[in-house]
């Protein structure tokens, strides 16, 4: 698929849930209570098939992301089935890491059930023979990448930011992540000034004593559209700033990429990769979009900050066939802008949980 400017779209965004176990101030009002109906959101057999139909049409890489995914039911069930769609070549998740650490108990026969019940949590080290962590279960299922969302070492502003006090067992739940041995671990960390400027310096150290990628992201205007101000938007070339000035110049790698929007850079004198990603400042955000988004209540995307989204869970339950639904998804593609709106005339009318990030 290709859309009038030329970006190649070959990787989808699905959003499995609306649901969240935390409450992130940039992402969902801390009120929010009302969750989509459970006959709103795509059954796990419509989202599947929307992929399968995504990778006959170019799609190699799938991100399953949320609100928070790991709190659906079965979703190891359902990550379980991806590596069967032909074409697909990637499967990453987004999560907040709460749940990464918790135990999965093993059916005890044949591979195919995982169940996702946690019973407690643990760190990975005190896992039973048959029991293993979140994070092992993902990698077993074929998850290769996985993206944890991590703002703040610091407890309390980690409890301020998200509205739960699950620092510690996000820590655990990158313990584990390591431990299962993803090819590709990175930690987000979205900057707000007063909030976690001063955290940037740690989070860099604790990035590189773990050997993950750590990346900046730019607050951006998908909530309420109170978050984003003037006192609480740090810019990427900022943080860059700051960083140098503790660390010396970073090195630019034009050449690395994760298939997505982030700048990389190098520490001079380390192997360490830093990403930035600049939704709002940098001009060039959009030129290499290769990203389509499905949202859980069935609405396809083509861009994450246009108020654009095209309704194929209603044309799917109205019985469209296969070739009305990749005819739907090459309509959405001949509609991706060019670029998004955030910086002109975005109105918040959805939320990031919503969306899916
Ligand atoms: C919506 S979350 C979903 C996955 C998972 N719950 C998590 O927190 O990683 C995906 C990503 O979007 C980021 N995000 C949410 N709201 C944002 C905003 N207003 N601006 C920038 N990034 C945002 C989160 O920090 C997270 O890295
Ligand atoms: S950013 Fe992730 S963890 Fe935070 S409220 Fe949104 S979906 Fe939940």
């Amino acid at each position: 698929m290709e859309d009038r400017f030329g970006h190649r779209i070959s990787y989808l965004r699905v959003s499995i849930t609306d649901r969240c176990n935390e409450r992130c101030t940039y992402c969902m009002p801390h009120e929010l209570q009302e969750w989509l109906a459970r006959e709103d959101v795509l059954t796990y057999e419509e989202t599947l098939r929307l992929i399968r139909i995504a990778t006959e049409l170019g799609v190699s890489k799938i991100r399953i992301t949320g609100g928070e995914p790991l709190t659906r039911r079965d979703v190891l069930g359902f990550i379980q089935r991806l590596p069967a769609i032909p074409g697909i070549n990637d499967i990453g998740i987004s999560t907040n890491g709460t749940l990464l650490a918790r135990l999965c108990s093993r059916r005890p026969v044949g591979d195919a059930g995982l169940a996702s019940q946690g019973l407690s949590h643990a760190s990975h080290s005190e896992a039973a023979t048959e029991e293993k962590t979140m994070a092992h279960a993902l990698r077993a299922a074929g998850v290769n990448s996985i993206n944890i969302s991590l703002d703040t070492l610091d407890r309390e502003a980690y409890a301020q930011t998200t509205g739960r006090d699950f620092l510690p067992q996000v820590l655990d739940g990158i313990d584990a992540a390591i431990a299962a041995q993803f090819p590709l671990i990175k930690l987000n960390c979205v900057m707000m000034r007063g909030r976690n400027e001063h955290q940037l310096i740690a989070l860099v150290e604790f990035a590189a004593a773990r050997n993950l990628i750590l990346r900046f992201i730019e607050l951006m205007p998908v909530s309420h559209s109170e978050v984003l101000d003037e006192t609480n938007f740090l810019p990427i070339a900022e943080a860059r700033r700051n960083l140098e000035a503790h660390f010396g110049a970073l090195i630019p790698e034009p050449a690395f990429r994760t298939n997505g929007p982030s700048s990389y850079y190098k520490i001079a004198g380390r192997a360490q990769r830093i990403g930035f990603i600049g939704a709002m400042t940098n001009l060039h955000f959009c030129e290499s979009c290769n990203k389509l988004r499905l949202t859980c209540d069935g609405k396809l995307r083509p861009c994450l900050g246009s108020y654009l989204e095209f309704d194929i869970l209603k044309v799917m339950r109205a019985g469209a066939n296969d070739d009305e639904l990749r005819q739907f998804f090459l309509d959405v593609v001949e509609r991706k802008p060019e670029q998004h709106d955030f910086r002109t005339n975005y109105q918040p009318g959805r939320m990031m949980v919503a969306i899916g990030g």
